[in-house]
C-alpha cells in the first residue's frame, strides 16, 4: 500500500485555530489568497466565466523558519475547505518545487513531473504533443493555484520552462496560462543547478529563454514578506538566530562560530575545514590565496610518458 505523505494527513486537521495563531505577516499571506478565492468563488456564483477573474502573481519572501511552507499548508486547507463549501469536489491547487526533497517537505511533486518537463540541462523544450497535453489538461483542468516552493533554486530557463508549457496546456497565452501563481522561497538559500537565478538583471542574460524567464518573473508585482523566524522563537534563542542570519549573509563572526560551536558535539575548526563554493572561480581563488599563505616550497617531478 503506498504510504500517505505525511503533509496530506496534516492538511486535513489544520482548523479555524491554526488560521487564529498566525502571526500577522502570515496573516496578511493567507488573507491575501483566501480573498482573492474568495472573490473568484463568488464571480463564479454570478455566472461570470470569461474573463476570467483577476490574475494572481504573488511572491512571498522570508528566511528560514519564518513560517513560509506552514502558512502554505494552511492556506491549501482553507482553500479546500472553501472550495467544498462552495460544493467543488475538485483539487484547485498544486504544489510543487524544483527539487523532490523541497517538493515532499510540503506535501507536493516535483514542477517538472507536475508538467511533464525534460529534466537534461541541454536542449529546448519540446511542445508536447496534442495527446499528451490533453492528458495534463484533463489531469489539471481544475487547477487555479500553482504553488511554487523554494524558488531559490528554481532558474530563469526553468521558470521560461514552466511559463510557455502552462500556456500550452491551458490553451491560454497569458503568463502561465492565466493560472494563479505563488512563489516562495528565499533567495539566500541554494541556487539553481547550473542556471541564473530569477533575481538576475535581464540585461546580463543573453539566451532568449533567459530573457523571457526573467520577464516573466518580473510579473510577479505583488510581493509579502515574512519577517519573524519562528522555527527558533524566544529570547533565549536570540543568539542562535543571530548566527544563522550570519552564514545566511555570508558574514559569519567569530562569536557566531562560538555560538555554533556549543549546538554540536564537536569542535568546529575555523580554518583547515572542506569548504564548498558555488564557483569553479571561487574555488581557485581560495586554492591561489591558500598556496601563497603556505610558507613551503613544492617540488613536483614529472615523468614524461
Ligand atoms: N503560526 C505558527 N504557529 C505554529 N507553528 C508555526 C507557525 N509558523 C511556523 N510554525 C512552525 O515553525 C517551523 C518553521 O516553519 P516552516 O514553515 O518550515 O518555515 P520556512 O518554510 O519559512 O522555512 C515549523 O516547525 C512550523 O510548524
Ligand atoms: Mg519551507
Amino acid at each position: 500500500m503506498k504510504e500517505e505523505h505525511p503533509d496530506r494527513r496534516d492538511e486535513e486537521d489544520v482548523s479555524q485555530s491554526a488560521v487564529d495563531r498566525l502571526n500577522p505577516h502570515q496573516r496578511l499571506l493567507y488573507d491575501t489568497v483566501i480573498s482573492h478565492w474568495e472573490e473568484s468563488l463568488n464571480l463564479d456564483s454570478y455566472g461570470y466565466d470569461a474573463p476570467r477573474h483577476r490574475q494572481l502573481l504573488l511572491q512571498v519572501d522570508g528566511r528560514g523558519g519564518t513560517g513560509k511552507s506552514y502558512t502554505l499548508k494552511v492556506i491549501s486547507a482553507a482553500i479546500r475547505r472553501l472550495s467544498i463549501a462552495h460544493g467543488l469536489q475538485h483539487s484547485v491547487l498544486e504544489k510543487a518545487a524544483s527539487t523532490g526533497v523541497a517538493a515532499y517537505t510540503i506535501g507536493g511533486q516535483t514542477i517538472h513531473s507536475l508538467l511533464r518537463l525534460p529534466v537534461t540541462k541541454a536542449g529546448h523544450l519540446p511542445e508536447l504533443t496534442i495527446g499528451e497535453a490533453t492528458n495534463i489538461r484533463r489531469r489539471l483542468q481544475h487547477l487555479e493555484y500553482l504553488i511554487l516552493d523554494e524558488k531559490s533554486m528554481i532558474g530563469v530557463r526553468l521558470f521560461n520552462y514552466i511559463d510557455r508549457r502552462m500556456r500550452q496546456i491551458f490553451e491560454n497565452d497569458l503568463y502561465f496560462g492565466g493560472r494563479n501563481m505563488i512563489l516562495l522561497g528565499d533567495f539566500h538559500q541554494l541556487p539553481p543547478v547550473l542556471q541564473q537565478p530569477l533575481f538576475r538583471d535581464v540585461g546580463s542574460l543573453r539566451d532568449p529563454r533567459d530573457k523571457a524567464g526573467r520577464m516573466a518573473y518580473e510579473q510577479f508585482t505583488k510581493s509579502i514578506e515574512l519577517t519573524t523566524i519562528v522555527r527558533q522563537s524566544g529570547d533565549d534563542q536570540a543568539g542562535f538566530r543571530d548566527a544563522l542570519d550570519g552564514l545566511r549573509n555570508n558574514c559569519p563572526t567569530r562569536a557566531h562560530r562560538e555560538t555554533l560551536c556549543v549546538r554540536v558535539q564537536i569542535n568546529l575548526p575555523l580554518d583547515d575545514v572542506v569548504r564548498i563554493y558555488p564557483t569553479n572561480g571561487m574555488v581557485k581563488d581560495h586554492n591561489t590565496s591558500y598556496l601563497e599563505r603556505l610558507d613551503k616550497v613544492f617540488s613536483v617531478r614529472c615523468t614524461p610518458f
